[in-house]
């Protein structure tokens, strides 16, 4: 019912400011659909050549947004791109870029150690009422925040690839998250114009806890000689109507990536059947082709 409905979002606090720590593939996507849906944003990371990088991705994905926007109105699209980029700060100073910040999504490397480290510090520097969260794919939330004091205002915000094309965005609370930081994360997905889901702080939340099976799956499929990898993709796509097929997915997503996630879950969880590692995937990242970002994985791609 609408009062239902208002009672839960006079709950939420609203979003302005946002600080998104790491500028990698991920964290540029968030910002940009941050700053798209008039949030302050602030991307911090720990060298300007990253930094520089970041901006880059955020150039080349808004002028994908503003060709489909703006297709007729070249000053439309100069002042949209303008306004954009006029609320995307960078910072080299995690202090600083904490000052005054509603939120944080941390989307750091996959590295359970140096999360807690930085989760510690930020905890020790935010405002009181800022929201500490992480885009994490596959580690458990509770542990990354296991030194936060604050553990009524932490949570999970896992977006996916591409960030400003893919709708989803999952919202993880902890058995500590409270209803008022829960329900602005909500209106936070919201805001930001995707559909939100939410799921408990368990291994993959919900969309890799069933994606990543099913791509170590088909790998097996290639290793047993059971089918190649253009029928497997052609299989899934057509037969399933999927967008990518399992093997070009594992490519765009990253091997590198899709091995950690594996890897991790094979050691922590070592009796659960639907977590299996692959001979074939260990092998092609040992050779460095960690997928279509490197110009080779299962396919070759020509940069
Ligand atoms: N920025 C802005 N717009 C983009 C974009 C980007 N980076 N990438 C694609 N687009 C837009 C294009 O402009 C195009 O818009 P239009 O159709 O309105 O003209 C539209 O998206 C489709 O793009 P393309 O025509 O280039 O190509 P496709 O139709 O093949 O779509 C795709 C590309 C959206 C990536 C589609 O193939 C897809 O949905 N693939 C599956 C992606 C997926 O499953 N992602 C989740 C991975 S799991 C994950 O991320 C979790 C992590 O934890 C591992």
């Amino acid at each position: 019912s609408s009062i239902a409905k208002n009672a839960t979002s006079s709950l939420g606090r609203t979003i302005k400011t946002v600080t998104i720590i790491g500028g990698g593939l991920m964290g540029s996507g968030i910002a940009q659909v941050a700053a798209e849906s008039n949030h302050k944003v602030i991307l911090v990371d720990q060298k300007q050549e990253f930094l520089d990088k970041s901006l880059n991705i955020i150039q080349t994905s808004l002028k994908r947004v503003i060709k489909k926007k703006f297709d007729k109105d070249q000053q439309g699209g100069e002042k949209y791109l303008n306004d954009v980029n006029g609320r995307i700060q960078t910072s080299l100073n995690l202090e600083e870029s904490l000052q005054s910040t509603d939120l944080v999504i941390e989307a750091i490397v996959e590295n359970l150690g140096i999360k807690q480290k930085l989760f510690k510090q930020i905890d020790q520097i935010a405002p009181k009422h800022t929201i500490l969260t992480s885009n994490t794919s596959s580690l458990p939330i509770t542990e990354i925040v296991q030194d936060v004091k604050r553990q009524d205002k932490v949570g999970g915000l896992h977006f996916f690839n591409p960030v400003p094309v893919m709708k989803l965005l999952e919202v993880i609370r902890t058995s500590s998250t409270s209803d008022e930081t829960f329900q602005t994360l909500l209106a936070f997905g919201k805001a930001l114009g995707k559909t939100t889901v939410s799921c408990k702080d368990t291994p993959g939340f919900i969309v890799n806890r069933l994606l990543v099976p099913y791509m170590i799956e088909a790998i097996h499929m290639i290793e047993r000689g059971d089918a190649t990898p253009e029928d497997i993709d052609t299989a899934m796509k057509l037969g399933a109507g999927y967008p990518m097929g399992p093997i070009e997915l594992l490519d765009y997503v990253g091997l590198d990536t899709s091995k950690y996630i594996v890897d991790g879950w094979k050691k922590r969880f070592p009796d659960d059947a639907s977590f299996k590692t692959s001979e074939l995937l260990n092998k092609i990242v040992g050779e460095g082709k960690f997928g279509k970002k490197t110009g080779a994985g299962f396919y070759k791609y020509s940069k």
